[in-house]
């Protein structure tokens, strides 16, 4: 018989290479990470496997993703691991194993996934093998569990953000559990590396060099379900990054809550701007971009180090959230509107080819149409390329819920549409100052969109993000071609590839 290996005699960088199909999984597993997850790994593959054999059929996993870019990184390490003990992957929640990726950003986040759970309920009741768990944001607000116990009994696993890691551990847990299996954490100072992961794109990536935050926006929940701030070891951002172009990423996307306060928990303190600087001189990488930016914590040193670079995007995504100084400060963002505006300016005298996208929020307890024109004023002073606008949102908790003067909603709509209009003509503007120039752009996928000649076109970004819509054949996804810009329709392009003038979308 073969032999089985002991993984607490395996080194980390042993691991990568593992067969985990020869994993002793008979004696107890190692007290420490990552060796822990790679046994129950092997564990699950086990169980997994004697599912499928008992089925005759592969068995399927479908992971569903609300929120921002963590959440999106997240979903591709528990994706690592599904694959790893034996799950095909499917987009459908027919699924034998369907995990929803939760955001707790705003409340129509959550009221998403309580009218998806009941649907999923439905199927389960076809296919009483299906199992059904819950992790991300969400899970780690106390009501929100309460409510998944009493009301929707049939999830089979829940668990937050402290503890993704564990996964593995814990679908074991769930399987010898009769019944809901839930292990949420308050907090942690544990990051735990070298763990599978599965890119959904293969020439991109994320990658997060921390986690938490520490700022305590009023209105925001964050700080409460992400925890205090965490940055990552330079030396394990970079060798991650390294492994990365090493397969093939040609772009990486450096994620944190805060990134500007990169760095500020670490030994060897190291500032965001150094950083990119040695991510800069990583052989392969060929762009670079961040998110997001507290505009409180923006260096004129990140700013040198831009401008410089032939690699980071021209692209900065710089959160205003309002445009009112005395609703900033309720707010507590801890700048003023003229600090905002002077750094916007900076920015553009600097780097002058930079696109500025931002975040808005309408209807913070308090605001009055006169703190609504101040944020327009803004839109129309900075003239950003693009702004997600938000209606506030109250999340239980936070300082801003217990605000006394929540603004009525026909008045937040109100405005809302007016900041929205505001940042359209302005964006329309901005984003067609690029018009007839030759731009090199990262093909990402074939979209949705015809040609015109019943070819699809192939859909991708300028280095300072703006998605650009252009003819050509499907293998050239994931590289980069230089496309002439020819139409300008609002946030995106139509263009052609450089030197291809009659080239269509069709495969023959
Ligand atoms: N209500 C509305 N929008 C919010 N955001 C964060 N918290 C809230 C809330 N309570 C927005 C902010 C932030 C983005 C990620 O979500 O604009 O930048
Ligand atoms: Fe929330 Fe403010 Fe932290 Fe952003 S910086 S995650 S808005 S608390």
């Amino acid at each position: 018989m073969d032999s089985y290996f002991n993984l607490k005699n395996i080194t980390t960088e042993e691991l990568k290479n593992v067969d985990l199909d020869r994993v002793n999984v008979n004696c107890s597993p190692p007290d420490f990470e990552p060796q822990r997850q790679y046994y129950f790994m092997a564990k699950c593959r086990q169980i997994v496997a004697s599912k499928r054999e008992r089925l005759g059929r592969p068995l399927y996993a479908c992971i569903q993703t609300f929120g921002c870019q963590m959440n999106a990184r997240d979903s591709e390490k528990l994706s690592g691991i599904l694959g790893q003990i034996g799950y095909v992957l499917t987009d459908s929640e027919e699924a034998d194993f369907v995990l929803y990726n939760t955001c707790t950003v705003r409340d129509n986040a959550n009221q998403r996934v309580y009218g998806r759970l009941g649907f999923l309920n439905s199927m389960k009741k076809k296919n009483p093998g299906k199992k059904i768990a819950l992790c991300g944001c969400m899970m780690q607000e106390p009501t929100v569990v309460e409510k998944l116990k009493k009301s929707y009994r049939f999830v089979d696993l829940i668990f937050g953000t402290h503890n993704l890691y564990k996964f593995a551990e814990l679908l074991c847990g769930m399987w010898e559990e009769k019944g809901m299996f839930i292990d949420i954490w308050e907090g942690t100072d544990k990051i735990v590396e070298d763990l599978p992961v599965e890119r959904k794109y293969p020439f991109k990536s994320g990658v997060n060099i921390m986690f938490g935050c520490n700022n305590f926006c009023s209105y925001c929940i964050v700080p409460y379900v992400r925890g205090r701030e965490r940055s990552r070891r330079a030396a394990d951002i970079l060798s991650e990054i390294q492994r990365l172009s090493n397969d093939g990423v040609k772009e990486v996307m450096l994620l944190g809550q805060n990134v500007n306060s990169y760095g500020k928990n670490l030994e060897n303190a190291l500032s965001f701007a150094q950083l990119l600087a040695e991510v800069e001189k990583v052989e392969g990488i060929e762009r670079i971009r961040f998110m997001t930016s507290h505009p409180k914590d923006l260096s004129d040193e990140l700013i040198a180090v831009m401008k410089g670079s032939q690699k980071i995007c021209r692209h900065l995504h710089l959160p205003l959230q309002s445009g009112s100084t005395r609703i900033l400060e309720r707010m507590n963002r801890r700048y003023t509107k003229e600090q905002y505006l002077a750094l916007a300016e900076k920015i553009r005298r600097e780097i002058p080819d930079i696109s500025l996208t931002t975040d808005i929020i309408v209807g913070f307890p308090g605001e009055t149409a006169a703190d609504v024109e101040e944020t327009i004023d803004v839109i129309r002073k900075v003239g950003f390329d693009n702004a997600f606008t938000f209606i506030y949102s109250k999340r239980t908790g936070t300082p801003a819920a217990a605000m006394e003067d929540q603004v009525e909603e026909a008045v937040v709509r109100e405005g809302f549409d007016r900041v929205l209009k505001a940042v359209q003509d302005t964006a329309k503007k901005q984003v067609a100052r690029l018009m007839g120039q030759t731009l090199p752009v990262l093909v990402e996928e074939v979209g949705d969109r015809t040609d015109g000649q019943g070819g699809l076109l192939l859909c991708g970004r300028l280095s300072n993000n703006t998605l650009v819509h252009f003819p050509g054949h499907p293998s050239l996804v994931g590289k980069i071609v230089d496309v002439t810009l020819e139409e300008c329709h609002g946030f995106y392009y139509t263009g052609r590839r450089a030197g291809a003038a009659a080239e269509t979308g069709r495969l023959v």
